[in-house]
Protein backbone atom coordinates (compact mmCIF):
# COMPACT_ATOMS: atom_id res chain seq x y z
CA UNK A 1 0.00 0.00 0.00
CA UNK A 2 1.02 3.72 -0.89
CA UNK A 3 2.13 5.56 2.03
CA UNK A 4 0.64 9.09 1.87
CA UNK A 5 3.44 11.18 2.67
CA UNK A 6 1.85 14.00 5.18
CA UNK A 7 4.28 17.15 5.17
CA UNK A 8 3.14 20.41 6.56
CA UNK A 9 3.20 22.37 3.74
CA UNK A 10 5.53 25.88 4.23
CA UNK A 11 3.96 28.77 5.52
CA UNK A 12 2.35 30.60 2.99
CA UNK A 13 2.16 34.54 2.97
CA UNK A 14 -1.55 34.22 3.94
CA UNK A 15 -0.87 32.33 6.84
CA UNK A 16 1.55 35.64 8.05
CA UNK A 17 -1.12 36.18 10.94
CA UNK A 18 0.56 33.31 12.94
CA UNK A 19 3.66 35.64 13.38
CA UNK A 20 1.46 38.22 14.74
CA UNK A 21 1.54 37.16 18.61
CA UNK A 22 4.93 35.57 19.28
CA UNK A 23 6.65 38.45 17.40
CA UNK A 24 5.11 40.83 19.91
CA UNK A 25 5.46 39.07 22.92
CA UNK A 26 9.42 38.85 21.75
CA UNK A 27 9.20 42.60 20.98
CA UNK A 28 8.56 43.02 24.71
CA UNK A 29 10.86 40.83 26.12
CA UNK A 30 13.62 41.77 24.08
CA UNK A 31 13.30 45.69 22.16
CA UNK A 32 16.41 47.47 22.43
CA UNK A 33 16.00 50.82 24.29
CA UNK A 34 16.84 53.51 21.51
CA UNK A 35 16.16 57.00 21.80
CA UNK A 36 13.17 57.13 19.51
CA UNK A 37 11.69 54.37 21.11
CA UNK A 38 11.13 56.97 24.57
CA UNK A 39 7.38 58.26 23.20
CA UNK A 40 5.49 58.28 20.01
CA UNK A 41 5.94 62.26 19.14
CA UNK A 42 5.64 61.90 15.02
CA UNK A 43 8.55 64.07 15.05
CA UNK A 44 10.88 61.98 16.71
CA UNK A 45 10.38 59.31 14.94
CA UNK A 46 10.03 60.86 11.68
CA UNK A 47 13.91 61.81 12.03
CA UNK A 48 14.78 58.86 13.41
CA UNK A 49 13.53 57.24 10.40
CA UNK A 50 15.61 59.49 8.20
CA UNK A 51 18.60 59.12 9.41
CA UNK A 52 18.26 55.52 9.81
CA UNK A 53 17.73 54.77 6.28
CA UNK A 54 21.51 55.08 5.15
CA UNK A 55 22.98 54.87 8.54
CA UNK A 56 23.93 51.89 11.43
CA UNK A 57 21.83 53.00 14.66
CA UNK A 58 24.71 53.03 16.79
CA UNK A 59 26.26 55.60 14.58
CA UNK A 60 22.40 57.48 14.16
CA UNK A 61 22.12 57.52 18.16
CA UNK A 62 24.15 60.14 19.05
CA UNK A 63 23.51 62.41 15.89
CA UNK A 64 19.75 61.72 16.76
CA UNK A 65 20.06 62.96 20.80
CA UNK A 66 21.88 66.40 19.68
CA UNK A 67 20.03 66.98 16.80
CA UNK A 68 16.43 66.66 19.48
CA UNK A 69 18.67 68.89 21.67
CA UNK A 70 19.14 71.48 19.55
CA UNK A 71 16.19 71.15 17.08
CA UNK A 72 13.09 69.61 19.43
CA UNK A 73 10.08 70.91 17.33
CA UNK A 74 8.92 70.78 13.69
CA UNK A 75 8.74 74.59 13.79
CA UNK A 76 12.69 75.03 15.09
CA UNK A 77 13.67 73.03 12.19
CA UNK A 78 11.61 74.67 9.29
CA UNK A 79 13.02 78.18 10.43
CA UNK A 80 15.95 76.38 11.71
CA UNK A 81 19.57 78.14 10.13
CA UNK A 82 21.70 75.75 7.15
CA UNK A 83 24.62 76.05 8.74
CA UNK A 84 23.39 74.76 11.83
CA UNK A 85 21.36 72.03 10.14
CA UNK A 86 24.17 70.79 7.73
CA UNK A 87 26.56 70.86 11.15
CA UNK A 88 23.90 68.69 12.81
CA UNK A 89 24.01 66.18 9.83
CA UNK A 90 27.73 66.49 9.01
CA UNK A 91 29.33 62.95 9.23
CA UNK A 92 26.02 61.04 8.29
CA UNK A 93 26.56 61.99 4.58
CA UNK A 94 23.89 61.99 1.88
CA UNK A 95 23.00 65.30 2.44
CA UNK A 96 19.75 65.22 0.66
CA UNK A 97 18.13 63.87 3.31
CA UNK A 98 18.02 66.47 5.54
CA UNK A 99 17.32 69.01 2.73
CA UNK A 100 14.23 67.35 2.70
CA UNK A 101 13.56 66.88 6.45
CA UNK A 102 14.08 70.72 6.22
CA UNK A 103 11.47 71.41 3.59
CA UNK A 104 8.40 69.16 4.71
CA UNK A 105 9.31 70.85 8.08
CA UNK A 106 7.99 73.73 6.56
CA UNK A 107 5.61 72.44 4.16
CA UNK A 108 3.90 70.69 7.65
CA UNK A 109 4.27 74.54 8.92
CA UNK A 110 2.29 75.89 6.08
CA UNK A 111 -0.18 73.50 5.36
CA UNK A 112 -0.92 71.64 8.75
CA UNK A 113 -0.18 74.25 10.87
CA UNK A 114 2.90 72.59 12.29
CA UNK A 115 1.34 69.51 12.99
CA UNK A 116 2.34 66.23 11.63
CA UNK A 117 -0.46 64.89 9.13
CA UNK A 118 -1.61 61.42 10.63
CA UNK A 119 -2.87 59.86 6.65
CA UNK A 120 -0.56 57.47 4.95
CA UNK A 121 -1.79 59.32 1.78
CA UNK A 122 -0.59 62.69 3.03
CA UNK A 123 2.38 61.48 4.78
CA UNK A 124 3.58 60.33 1.80
CA UNK A 125 3.53 63.86 -0.21
CA UNK A 126 6.13 65.07 2.11
CA UNK A 127 9.65 65.91 0.35
CA UNK A 128 11.91 62.60 1.43
CA UNK A 129 9.04 60.06 2.87
CA UNK A 130 8.74 57.39 0.29
CA UNK A 131 6.63 54.59 0.87
CA UNK A 132 8.67 52.64 3.67
CA UNK A 133 8.73 55.72 5.76
CA UNK A 134 5.88 56.71 5.68
CA UNK A 135 4.16 53.41 6.37
CA UNK A 136 6.81 53.76 9.31
CA UNK A 137 5.58 56.96 10.93
CA UNK A 138 1.86 55.86 10.23
CA UNK A 139 2.30 52.78 12.21
CA UNK A 140 4.88 54.18 14.76
CA UNK A 141 3.41 57.13 15.57
CA UNK A 142 -0.45 56.89 14.70
CA UNK A 143 -1.28 53.19 15.32
CA UNK A 144 -2.30 52.82 11.57
CA UNK A 145 -1.97 49.30 9.90
CA UNK A 146 0.47 50.68 7.68
CA UNK A 147 3.62 48.35 7.37
CA UNK A 148 7.17 49.01 6.52
CA UNK A 149 9.35 46.89 4.59
CA UNK A 150 12.83 47.45 4.31
CA UNK A 151 15.83 45.14 3.96
CA UNK A 152 15.83 43.60 7.66
CA UNK A 153 11.46 42.70 7.08
CA UNK A 154 11.85 41.61 3.74
CA UNK A 155 14.74 39.12 4.86
CA UNK A 156 12.84 37.99 7.76
CA UNK A 157 9.54 37.65 5.48
CA UNK A 158 11.38 35.76 2.29
CA UNK A 159 13.02 33.43 4.89
CA UNK A 160 9.48 32.44 6.74
CA UNK A 161 7.65 31.81 3.58
CA UNK A 162 10.85 30.40 1.30
CA UNK A 163 9.82 33.19 -1.56
CA UNK A 164 12.69 33.38 -3.95
CA UNK A 165 11.18 36.05 -5.98
CA UNK A 166 13.46 39.29 -6.34
CA UNK A 167 13.22 41.60 -3.79
CA UNK A 168 14.64 44.49 -5.77
CA UNK A 169 11.30 44.43 -7.91
CA UNK A 170 8.80 46.95 -6.23
CA UNK A 171 5.90 44.56 -7.72
CA UNK A 172 7.23 41.84 -5.06
CA UNK A 173 7.49 44.52 -1.83
CA UNK A 174 4.32 46.26 -2.58
CA UNK A 175 3.03 42.36 -2.87
CA UNK A 176 4.65 41.62 0.60
CA UNK A 177 3.39 45.13 2.01
CA UNK A 178 -0.58 44.10 1.10
CA UNK A 179 0.26 40.84 3.11
CA UNK A 180 1.60 42.35 5.92
CA UNK A 181 -1.25 44.88 5.74
CA UNK A 182 -3.98 42.63 6.10
CA UNK A 183 -2.77 40.53 9.39
CA UNK A 184 -1.96 43.76 11.26
CA UNK A 185 -3.09 43.48 15.03
CA UNK A 186 -5.70 46.07 16.16
CA UNK A 187 -3.71 46.89 18.99
CA UNK A 188 0.68 47.52 19.27
CA UNK A 189 0.65 48.40 15.39
CA UNK A 190 3.82 50.32 16.06
CA UNK A 191 5.56 47.88 17.94
CA UNK A 192 4.26 45.48 15.28
CA UNK A 193 6.05 47.12 12.73
CA UNK A 194 9.09 47.64 15.03
CA UNK A 195 9.50 43.77 15.68
CA UNK A 196 9.96 43.09 12.68
CA UNK A 197 12.59 45.74 12.06
CA UNK A 198 14.31 44.06 15.38
CA UNK A 199 13.97 40.35 14.20
CA UNK A 200 16.06 41.28 11.36
CA UNK A 201 18.31 43.77 13.02
CA UNK A 202 19.15 41.05 16.07
CA UNK A 203 18.36 37.81 14.93
CA UNK A 204 17.59 37.05 11.51
CA UNK A 205 20.50 38.96 10.46
CA UNK A 206 22.52 39.11 7.10
CA UNK A 207 25.90 38.27 6.42
CA UNK A 208 26.65 34.93 7.94
CA UNK A 209 24.07 32.62 10.32
CA UNK A 210 20.88 34.38 11.31
CA UNK A 211 20.54 32.93 15.16
CA UNK A 212 17.30 30.88 14.37
CA UNK A 213 17.46 28.93 17.82
CA UNK A 214 16.75 31.80 19.35
CA UNK A 215 14.18 33.44 17.06
CA UNK A 216 10.41 33.63 18.16
CA UNK A 217 9.60 32.18 14.87
CA UNK A 218 11.59 29.52 14.65
CA UNK A 219 8.89 27.00 14.79
CA UNK A 220 6.67 28.61 11.65
CA UNK A 221 9.85 28.74 9.69
CA UNK A 222 10.58 27.25 6.01
CA UNK A 223 14.11 28.75 5.32
CA UNK A 224 14.98 26.75 9.16
CA UNK A 225 12.88 23.64 8.19
CA UNK A 226 14.82 23.38 5.09
CA UNK A 227 17.90 25.06 5.99
CA UNK A 228 17.88 27.28 3.30
CA UNK A 229 18.46 30.28 5.46
CA UNK A 230 21.41 31.95 3.43
CA UNK A 231 19.43 31.33 -0.24
CA UNK A 232 16.81 34.24 1.03
CA UNK A 233 16.53 36.99 0.16
CA UNK A 234 16.87 36.64 -3.87
CA UNK A 235 18.14 39.61 -5.35
CA UNK A 236 19.02 39.80 -8.91
CA UNK A 237 22.17 40.59 -10.14
CA UNK A 238 22.41 44.06 -10.74
CA UNK A 239 23.02 44.85 -14.58
CA UNK A 240 26.64 45.36 -15.66
CA UNK A 241 27.45 48.65 -15.29
CA UNK A 242 27.78 50.23 -18.75
CA UNK A 243 30.94 52.27 -20.33
CA UNK A 244 30.03 55.67 -21.46
CA UNK A 245 33.49 56.96 -23.07
CA UNK A 246 32.77 60.83 -23.94
CA UNK A 247 34.80 64.11 -24.69
CA UNK A 248 34.07 66.91 -22.57
CA UNK A 249 35.12 70.42 -23.52
CA UNK A 250 36.46 73.33 -20.97
CA UNK A 251 35.79 76.03 -23.15
CA UNK A 252 37.37 79.38 -22.03
CA UNK A 253 36.75 82.53 -23.39
CA UNK A 254 38.51 85.46 -21.65
CA UNK A 255 37.78 84.62 -17.96
CA UNK A 256 35.20 82.48 -18.27
CA UNK A 257 33.94 78.82 -19.03
CA UNK A 258 31.32 77.60 -20.73
CA UNK A 259 28.49 75.73 -18.82
CA UNK A 260 24.94 74.31 -20.34
CA UNK A 261 22.05 72.38 -18.33
CA UNK A 262 21.68 68.60 -18.88
CA UNK A 263 18.61 66.96 -20.06
CA UNK A 264 15.97 66.46 -18.17
CA UNK A 265 16.71 62.62 -18.05
CA UNK A 266 18.81 59.97 -17.35
CA UNK A 267 22.13 60.66 -15.15
CA UNK A 268 22.16 64.31 -13.40
CA UNK A 269 18.94 65.14 -14.92
CA UNK A 270 18.91 69.06 -15.22
CA UNK A 271 22.32 69.42 -13.68
CA UNK A 272 25.21 71.85 -14.67
CA UNK A 273 27.61 70.22 -16.88
CA UNK A 274 30.98 71.28 -19.51
CA UNK A 275 29.81 70.03 -22.87
CA UNK A 276 30.64 67.09 -23.95
CA UNK A 277 29.83 64.21 -26.90
CA UNK A 278 29.33 61.01 -26.48
CA UNK A 279 32.01 58.29 -28.39
CA UNK A 280 35.38 59.10 -29.45
CA UNK A 281 35.19 60.88 -32.94
CA UNK A 282 37.45 63.96 -33.17
CA UNK A 283 35.18 65.01 -36.45
CA UNK A 284 31.95 64.63 -34.42
CA UNK A 285 33.71 67.15 -31.91
CA UNK A 286 35.10 69.55 -34.89
CA UNK A 287 31.54 69.83 -36.48
CA UNK A 288 29.84 70.23 -32.97
CA UNK A 289 32.47 73.77 -32.21
CA UNK A 290 32.43 74.82 -35.79
CA UNK A 291 28.29 74.60 -36.06
CA UNK A 292 28.27 77.04 -32.96
CA UNK A 293 30.25 79.30 -34.43
CA UNK A 294 33.28 78.83 -31.40
CA UNK A 295 36.14 79.57 -32.61
CA UNK A 296 39.75 78.25 -32.06
CA UNK A 297 42.72 79.42 -33.32
CA UNK A 298 41.10 80.90 -36.26
CA UNK A 299 40.80 76.98 -37.41
CA UNK A 300 37.56 77.12 -40.00
CA UNK A 301 37.92 73.64 -41.58
CA UNK A 302 36.64 70.70 -40.15
CA UNK A 303 39.82 68.28 -41.27
CA UNK A 304 42.32 71.20 -39.89
CA UNK A 305 40.16 71.17 -36.31
CA UNK A 306 39.20 67.60 -35.80
CA UNK A 307 43.23 66.44 -36.23
CA UNK A 308 44.07 69.93 -33.79
CA UNK A 309 41.81 68.04 -31.57
CA UNK A 310 42.89 64.73 -31.96
CA UNK A 311 46.89 65.32 -31.51
CA UNK A 312 46.21 67.49 -28.45
CA UNK A 313 46.90 66.38 -24.99
CA UNK A 314 43.94 65.54 -22.87
CA UNK A 315 42.92 64.83 -19.32
CA UNK A 316 41.23 61.80 -18.54
CA UNK A 317 38.96 61.15 -15.75
CA UNK A 318 36.40 58.26 -14.82
CA UNK A 319 33.49 59.11 -12.82
CA UNK A 320 31.54 55.79 -11.82
CA UNK A 321 27.61 55.71 -11.06
CA UNK A 322 25.10 53.14 -10.10
CA UNK A 323 24.49 51.84 -13.51
CA UNK A 324 27.02 53.93 -15.81
CA UNK A 325 30.81 54.33 -16.00
CA UNK A 326 31.63 57.71 -17.70
CA UNK A 327 34.93 57.35 -19.23
CA UNK A 328 35.82 61.17 -20.06
CA UNK A 329 38.58 62.72 -22.06
CA UNK A 330 38.77 65.81 -21.39
CA UNK A 331 40.33 68.96 -23.54
CA UNK A 332 40.97 72.70 -22.44
CA UNK A 333 40.40 74.83 -25.55
CA UNK A 334 40.99 78.38 -25.10
CA UNK A 335 38.05 80.49 -27.56
CA UNK A 336 38.80 83.36 -30.08
CA UNK A 337 34.81 83.77 -29.70
CA UNK A 338 31.84 82.59 -28.07
CA UNK A 339 29.89 81.66 -30.47
CA UNK A 340 26.12 81.34 -30.74
CA UNK A 341 25.18 78.65 -28.87
CA UNK A 342 21.52 80.06 -26.62
CA UNK A 343 22.55 76.61 -24.02
CA UNK A 344 25.98 77.92 -23.37
CA UNK A 345 26.70 80.05 -20.02
CA UNK A 346 29.47 81.47 -19.76
CA UNK A 347 30.34 81.69 -16.24
CA UNK A 348 33.45 83.14 -14.53
CA UNK A 349 35.87 80.57 -12.15
CA UNK A 350 34.37 82.74 -8.78
CA UNK A 351 31.00 81.97 -9.98
CA UNK A 352 31.16 78.45 -10.84
CA UNK A 353 33.17 78.25 -7.24
CA UNK A 354 30.75 79.95 -5.31
CA UNK A 355 27.33 79.81 -6.86
CA UNK A 356 26.87 76.34 -9.22
CA UNK A 357 26.31 73.51 -8.33
CA UNK A 358 28.65 71.27 -10.60
CA UNK A 359 28.06 67.42 -10.30
CA UNK A 360 31.06 65.73 -8.70
CA UNK A 361 31.82 63.92 -12.20
CA UNK A 362 32.23 67.27 -13.83
CA UNK A 363 34.28 69.21 -10.28
CA UNK A 364 37.04 66.14 -10.85
CA UNK A 365 37.93 67.91 -13.89
CA UNK A 366 38.64 71.28 -12.97
CA UNK A 367 41.45 69.63 -10.49
N1 LIG B 1 15.72 50.92 11.41
C1 LIG B 1 14.77 51.62 10.79
N2 LIG B 1 13.81 52.00 11.66
C2 LIG B 1 14.18 51.54 12.88
C3 LIG B 1 13.64 51.63 14.18
N3 LIG B 1 12.50 52.28 14.38
N4 LIG B 1 14.31 51.03 15.18
C4 LIG B 1 15.46 50.38 14.92
N5 LIG B 1 16.02 50.28 13.74
C5 LIG B 1 15.40 50.85 12.72
FE1 LIG C 1 15.08 33.99 10.35
FE2 LIG C 1 15.89 31.68 11.44
FE3 LIG C 1 13.85 33.04 12.48
FE4 LIG C 1 13.60 31.79 10.15
S1 LIG C 1 13.99 30.85 12.13
S2 LIG C 1 12.89 33.85 10.64
S3 LIG C 1 15.62 32.13 9.28
S4 LIG C 1 15.99 33.70 12.37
Amino acid sequence: MKMERKERKNMQMEQLDQIVMPLLEWYHENARVLPWRQNKDPYRVWVSEIMLQQTRVEAVIPYYERFMKQLPTIRMLAECDDEQLMKLWEGLGYYSRVKNLKKAAQVICSEYEGNFPQDFDLIIKLPGIGEYTAGAISSIAFEKATAAVDGNVLRVITRLTENSQDIMDTKVRRMMTKELEKVYPEKERGDFTQSLMELGAMVCVPNGAPKCEECPLNFLCGARKHQTQLQYPTKKKKAERRNVEMMVLILHYQDKIALRKRKEEGVLSGMWEFPNLEGRTWENMAQWILERNIVVDGMESEKELSAFLQNIKKGKKKHIFSHIEWHMDCIDLICDSPGNDKELVWVTKQQLEGEIALPAAFQKILK
